[in-house]
């Protein structure tokens, strides 16, 4: 079977930010960002996309971590925008990484939910997808689904639906606010602080050709693989749902009654998940 795209950052993204902090390496299969106390750096993609299925390897920053955010997300221009995030937040040795989850739709986001690992994230490389399609947007970790944001549109509640947005990934302090509610700062004589990504790979509608119904990978192969188009989850998939939920996630916006004294957002009434 042919991968709709290897994984090569060279064709499919460019380093963006960082005065050369980010680097590209092993012919375009890997690429590292790195932050020191001048600048963190990062990438993007070189398309943008109405809908797609986007994976990537991730190896955080191992030791201590703390202040440091290492992140994956998609996003649109402008104002109004539309994002959908992954990012991790760093800690001090010995204590867990957070992955953090957002959704902005129309420049309006409020729409956290964090979770612990049931893995080290700095020992080996673990994938990180976002499946958005007209219908749902899924986060994966290791293709087990930890949150799914369902399309409410008909109800009200906007959805990313019309901006295409391109794929991100960055490294930068935010010990402001990242680790223990910004308790823990970034220990700069333990940096350079370096995340390692590797094989990244798009299946996506890219914006420009989605009028005539083509999609393409990143570079304009064509591809066959579009079961993201449709993905949703299955049994299997719930079950999976609902560990993640029971035994994983340590905050969930839909439960913040204290955040929402007028009531919880209407989405999280609507779906169970
Ligand atoms: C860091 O570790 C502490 C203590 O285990 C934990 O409460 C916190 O959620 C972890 N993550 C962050 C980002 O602070």
């Amino acid at each position: 079977m042919i991968e709709p795209s290897f994984g090569n950052f060279t064709k499919y993204a460019e380093i963006n930010w960082g005065d050369g902090r980010g680097k590209i390496i092993e012919a375009g299969r890997g690429l590292t960002l790195s932050l020191d106390n001048s600048s963190g750096s990062g990438f993007q993609s070189k398309n943008d996309f109405l809908f797609g299925r986007f994976d990537i390897q991730l190896k955080l920053i191992p030791n201590n971590s703390a202040g440091t955010v290492t992140t994956f997300f998609l996003a649109s221009q402008g104002s109004a925008h539309d994002e959908i995030d992954f990012e991790f937040l760093g800690n001090s040795s010995g204590e867990p990484y957070t992955v953090h989850t957002n959704v902005y739709a129309q420049g309006k986001g409020d729409r956290e939910q964090q979770f612990k690992l049931w893995f080290d994230p700095v020992a080996t490389f673990h994938t990180y997808s976002i499946v958005w399609n007209s219908q749902r947007i899924i986060f994966l970790v290791d293709n087990i689904p930890i949150r799914v944001f369902n399309n409410n549109g008909a109800f009200g509640v906007p959805f990313p639906t019309n901006q295409p947005m391109r794929v991100y990934g960055s490294l930068w302090n935010a010990d402001d606010w990242a680790t223990q509610g910004g308790q823990v700062k970034t220990n700069w004589t333990q940096g350079p602080f370096v995340a390692n990504y590797r094989n990244f790979k798009i299946n996506a509608c890219a914006s420009s050709s989605s009028s005539n119904g083509t999609c393409v990978s990143g570079s304009g192969d064509p591809f066959s693989n579009q079961s993201w188009q449709t993905q949703e989850l299955d049994a299997n998939g719930r079950n999976r749902l609902r560990w993640v939920h029971q035994k994983y996630m340590i905050y969930n916006y839909c439960t913040d009654f204290v955040r929402f004294p007028q009531g919880i957002p209407a989405e999280c009434k609507r779906s169970r998940f």
